[in-house]
């Protein structure tokens, strides 16, 4: 058996699942393409008969996407199936997944079905899907809470329908590593089709096992994983794809397993999954957490200082974090620039190039040093995003302990400059009315944090955001070393998303079926 792990990456449909995630197609394409410069196997764009904007999007990166396989999931049934592979045909190498759950507590609750009804479902629906495709992926959603022999049966129906990748998802993250690796085993020992598919596991994060139990799963003889940048997803999320891909690559005495990603560009794909999804990485997340590489007791920076590898299991570098030197600064030129991103496999157009330069340069005249951690917060915060339907104009703000916090505000929608003018608590308070005056709705602030993108007092700050309006929930991010700027931006970056998702309201869900 090969010991090539497919990395089967999940971002952008079960990851999109997360609340507030929704990506817009523009955004999607731009994280299958890093996607893809990482060197994932299979991107799963999206679940097409969910809205039109899904299929749309599913659609643009089945277009734009040469070097990875694009699958598009469906229910185990025929409309889905079609509506599928409609959005996926023009791929390099497309792939249809479709799902039917397959525990009792599933077969009696949600789908009220006998064994022997979605034994002919998927019958039924995995050879529809092979008439199009011999790329079919067939997954027994909850299967690690399904009797082993209905599983058993499941698998050998789906196989001999022409499935050739069997997924087994830990739906509920309810499995524990020998529990779940015993099942991959089991699968091998008693279904003897098993060895002539691919063997995939797909697994969620409700106790914090995700990586634990993908890992056992590898070693039990599981050749694809399922994951997502960040670990987003339903809930908990699902299995981090960099924890995993790290640990196979870090503990590799251990784990002899190779998966084809260019590990490098781990970093700059989580800075702009966080960026496009507004959903911050928690500072302690292994791998890509601002503090993953972050040494704060004397001890262990006297050790780091002395020798890395005394507190040090891996180098930054290798997963593509910067050292954060100061790179550049009032002085650099064009060139300097262009090399830097470069560097980071930012490719961007030459007139996109001029734009980014005019910001870089607006930077350096606000801020002294300029890190790489500020290089990609101006090249996400510009390019990797909505095309903005509110642009904020510009804002002023009055506050302080003698006068009552005002704020004037100008708005660009949709190519008419708006101005409003409102008071309020606080400057921030102030800012939030007279955007809402300006849009003509009156969210919910749900959440507002700040994160400073570096050190230093002239640091920018991250402002994170998420408000609530109409039972629609969006989130938004706004970077500058203003922070009453980045919360401006990052109120008006919710707004748009906002405005996205209630444009593309979803008209099914994975889970309904
Ligand atoms: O968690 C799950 O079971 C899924 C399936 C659709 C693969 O996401
Ligand atoms: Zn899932």
């Amino acid at each position: 058996m090969s010991n090539l792990i497919k990395i089967f990456d999940t971002t952008l449909r079960d990851g999109e699942q997360a609340p507030g995630c929704s990506m817009n197609e523009n955004e999607k394409l731009k994280v299958a393409l890093n996607l893809e410069k990482l060197g994932v196997n299979i991107i799963e764009a999206g679940f097409p008969i969910a809205s039109e904007g899904d299929f749309n999007s599913v659609k643009l990166i089945a277009k734009n996407i040469k070097d990875c396989e694009v699958a598009g999931l469906s229910r185990a049934n025929l409309k889905d199936i079609d509506r599928a592979w409609e959005a996926i045909k023009d791929a390099a190498n497309p792939r249809i997944h479709t799902f039917i759950a397959t525990s009792n507590i599933h077969l009696k609750y949600k789908l009220k079905k006998t064994k022997e009804e979605v034994l002919s479902i998927i019958k039924t629906s995995v050879s529809h899907s092979a008439k199009y495709t011999n790329n079919v992926e067939f997954s027994c959603e909850d299967a690690t809470r399904t009797d082993l022999d209905f599983l058993y049966q499941s698998i050998k129906v789906a196989i001999k329908a022409g499935a050739t990748t069997i997924n087994i998802p830990d739906t509920v993250g309810y499995s524990v590593p020998s529990e779940f690796g015993g099942i991959i085993k089991k699968l091998y020992q008693n279904v003897d089709e098993v060895s002539s598919v691919t063997l995939s596991v797909h697994c969620h994060n409700d106790l914090g096992l995700a990586v634990a139990n993908s890992l056992a799963a590898i070693h039990e003889g599981a050749r694809q994983v399922e994951c997502t940048i960040n670990g987003l997803g339903e809930r908990a999320g699902n299995a981090s794809l960099e924890e995993l891909v790290m640990a196979l690559k870090v503990r590799n005495d251990l784990n002899p397993f190779i998966t084809k990603l260019d590990t490098k560009q781990i970093y700059p794909c989580s800075k702009l999954v966080s960026s496009v999804t507004g959903v911050s990485v928690q500072p302690n997340k292994a791998i890509v957490g601002a503090n993953a590489f972050a040494h704060e007791a004397g001890i262990h920076q006297d050790g780091v200082l002395k020798q890395s590898t005394t507190y040090e299991i891996m180098d930054p570098s290798e997963v593509g974090i910067p050292s954060n030197h100061i790179v550049l600064g009032k002085h650099s030129g064009r060139h300097a620039f262009k090399d830097r991103l470069n560097q980071f496999g930012y490719e961007l157009s030459d007139e996109n190039f001029q734009i980014a330069f005019v910001k870089f340069k607006e930077l350096c005249d606000k801020k002294k040093y300029i890190f790489d951690e500020d290089i990609f917060s101006l090249i996400n915060e510009e390019f990797m995003r909505l095309s903005d339907f509110y642009q904020l104009e510009s804002v002023e703000c009055s506050s302080g302990t003698e006068v009552k916090p005002r704020a004037t505000i100008v708005v660009n929608v949709d190519g008419e400059l708006i101005e409003a003018e409102e008071s309020g608590a606080g400057p921030m308070d102030s800012v939030f009315k007279a955007i809402s005056k300006v849009v003509g709705i009156t969210p919910i602030l749900d959440s507002y944090s700040v994160a400073s993108v570096t050190e230093g007092m002239d640091a920018q700050a991250e402002v994170s955001v998420s408000i609530k309006h109409d039972d629609f929930f969006a989130r938004g991010k706004g970077a500058n070393t203003d922070v009453i700027v980045a919360s401006a931006k990052a109120f008006i970056n919710a707004l748009n998303n906002l405005r996205w998702r209630k444009n593309h309201p979803k008209i099914a869900s994975t889970k309904g079926v």
